[in-house]
């Protein structure tokens, strides 16, 4: 479905030359959820910009499902990390989340339809009249979510969507992404600076290097499809797990590769008696 090769970008202006990704080889399949996490700096919003269609690379490129990508393709949505200024303040909360709708041939009913479907799944219906500088950061970035929802896309861009919401909105909302995700079978590409978050949510981990960036690993993420916040933080593998992102994070920091020696390790140690 997603296909990145070779992606490299660099930004130059203002006398200031800075090579934000280098190197980046993936691919995602159609119906994958994909966590990339990586510190920060390390290009994460660039290259979702890239495959947004939103800059053009330096070298290399992104293909959609086959075609490459020259602007904001058809069938994906994106939610941005700044989503304060993803909002028109002007408009109502319904409208906000019913505008792009408007690109596509639905009827009036159709779009009330999914606006409402997609506020009531982020828990929104009573905030629909409101402008969004009424609400709270958190719920602005759920009425951002509801809009990207609304639009039921194909592939779903995700940059750090969570980062501004309390600890017990952040669980509900990474249990609807879940929901949704194994609903109605969309390609998701989710960007966290957060280890736990990305085990939790990703069926596979991509952990990026610092600047320049490149993929440090890719981690088969081997727990169960059926998740929820009680048992599946507390399972053995799911610490195994993030012990291994975070292994990697701070190799990637100091520019070493651990040896996939852990992973190894870990498949190959028979479960205990
Ligand atoms: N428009 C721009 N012009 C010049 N440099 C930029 C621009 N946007 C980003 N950069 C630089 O590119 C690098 C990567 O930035 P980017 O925002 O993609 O990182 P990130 O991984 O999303 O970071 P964070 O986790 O903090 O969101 C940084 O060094 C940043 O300063
Ligand atoms: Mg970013």
């Amino acid at each position: 479905m997603l296909d990145v090769r070779g992606l490299k970008k660099v930004y130059e202006g203002s006398g200031r030359r800075v090579e934000a990704v280098r190197d980046l080889t993936f691919t995602v399949d159609a119906g994958e959820l994909v966590c990339l996490v990586g510190p920060s700096g390390c290009g994460k919003t660039t290259l979702l910009k890239c495959v947004g269609g939103l800059l053009t690379p330096t070298a290399g490129e992104v293909l959609i499902g086959g075609r490459r990508v020259t602007g904001p393709p058809p069938d994906m949505a994106v939610v941005f990390q700044e989503y304060g200024r993803s909002l028109f303040p002007w408009m109502r909360v319904r409208e906000n989340v019913e505008l792009p709708l408007k690109q596509k041939k639905l009827t009036a009913a159709r779009r009330r339809e999914l606006v409402a479907d997609a506020l009531a799944s982020v828990g929104l219906m009573d905030a629909a009249g409101a402008y969004p500088w009424q609400l709270s950061g958190g719920m602005q970035q759920r009425v951002a979510i509801a809009r990207a929802l609304a639009y039921e896309p194909r592939v779903l861009l995700m940059d750090e969507p969570f980062a501004a919401v309390d600890a017990q909105t952040r669980a509900d909302l990474e249990d609807l992404v879940r929901g949704l995700w194994r609903q109605r079978g969309i390609t998701i590409l989710f960007v966290t600076h957060d280890i736990d978050e990305a085990v939790y949510l990703g069926e596979r981990v991509l952990i990026l290097s610092s600047s320049p960036t490149v993929v440090q690993e890719q981690l088969k993420v081997d727990l169960p499809a059926d998740r929820d916040q009680l048992h599946t933080r507390v399972a053995p593998r799911f610490a195994e797990l993030r012990t291994h992102v975070y292994e990697q994070i701070q190799a990637a920091k100091r520019g070493t590769p651990v040896a996939d020696r852990l992973v190894k390790d870990l498949t190959d140690t028979p479960p205990p008696q």
